[in-house]
């Protein structure tokens, strides 16, 4: 989170408002570095949507305004600029909800992602190589695709715009654990084959803790803490309430109670 040189994307006291009356985040600063894997955590309504649908300039859809700060990527400002430009300018968000075209198939869903160009089949192979299910699936209609597969041909749609960033709205949402390391390995996998930067948002903060090298956790529009991953996984409050374990050190009743047990078996 160094602000130098290999800063990609510097997001300053952002404030994003909707409707003209809402503010949903305030004062939000993060820098993301070259190669890193940033994740943003954070409880429903904390404003992790809001974030990325800043940086990539799908605000005004949702008929929201960055009000004050400013974010810039690769020493440009984004600040209101059409969301075609910001991902022609390297910046893919793989969104949310509506991730892919349900009633195109898995083919057309890529061939509509971008037009043809001289890279296109190339970026292609190299999806269906990370995602050989999609391969299997190829000309399936999305909408009987399952919860997975349907991410993968949304990552598959962001990767077509050759981006230097990408971010990730929720991939894990609705998947099963298994299926949700698998991806996130094949993410890590991604970054590392292709040069890129990722900032991912995610609820299930273990799972983003566990990729990432460097994490914010925001709450009520605000980023509350930011560390390395190692930092927030050794953070108290971190632990506590979105891990779901206890704090540092601290003794459940059944440890002191199996200690107990042990110590009459074998002491
Ligand atoms: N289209 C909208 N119109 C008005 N308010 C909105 C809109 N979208 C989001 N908000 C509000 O902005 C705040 C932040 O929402 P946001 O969707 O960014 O949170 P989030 O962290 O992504 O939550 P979740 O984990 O549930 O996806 C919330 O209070 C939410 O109600
Ligand atoms: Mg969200």
């Amino acid at each position: 989170m160094e602000n130098d040189d290999r800063t990609v994307l510097k997001v300053s006291k952002l404030e994003v408002v909707y409707h003209h009356v809402s503010t949903a985040i305030q004062g939000v600063s993060f820098n993301v570095s070259d190669g890193e894997l940033f994740a943003l955590i954070g409880a429903n309504g904390a404003g992790k949507t809001t974030t990325l649908r800043a940086i990539s300039g799908f605000l005004r859809a949702d008929n929201a305004d960055i009000t004050d700060g400013e974010i810039i990527f690769l020493g440009q400002k984004l600040n209101r600029l059409a969301p075609h430009k910001i991902t022609s300018m390297g910046i893919a968000l793989v969104p949310e909800r509506n991730k892919v075209f349900e009633t195109l198939t898995t083919d057309e869903n890529l061939a509509v992602s971008v037009s043809q160009s001289r890279e296109r089949k190339q970026i292609e192979r190299t999806i269906y190589e990370y995602f050989p299910r999609l391969k299997t699936h190829k000309n399936h209609l999305a909408g009987f695709l399952s919860g997975g597969e349907r991410q993968m041909l949304a990552i598959g749609q962001a990767l077509l715009c050759a981006p230097r960033l990408l971010l990730l709205d929720e991939v894990s949402m609705g998947l099963a654990p298994l299926i949700v390391s698998d991806l996130l390995k094949t993410l890590v996998q991604m970054k590392d084959d292709l040069d890129l930067t990722i900032l991912l948002v995610e609820q299930n903060a273990a799972a983003a803790l566990d990729i990432a090298n460097y994490a914010a956790v925001m709450e009520n529009g605000r980023i509350v803490f930011d560390g390395t991953s190692q930092k927030l996984l050794a953070h108290d409050d971190v632990r506590e309430f979105y891990l779901g374990l206890r704090k540092t050190g601290e003794q459940s009743y059944t440890d002191i109670k199996q200690y107990k047990r042990s110590r009459r078996w074998w002491g």
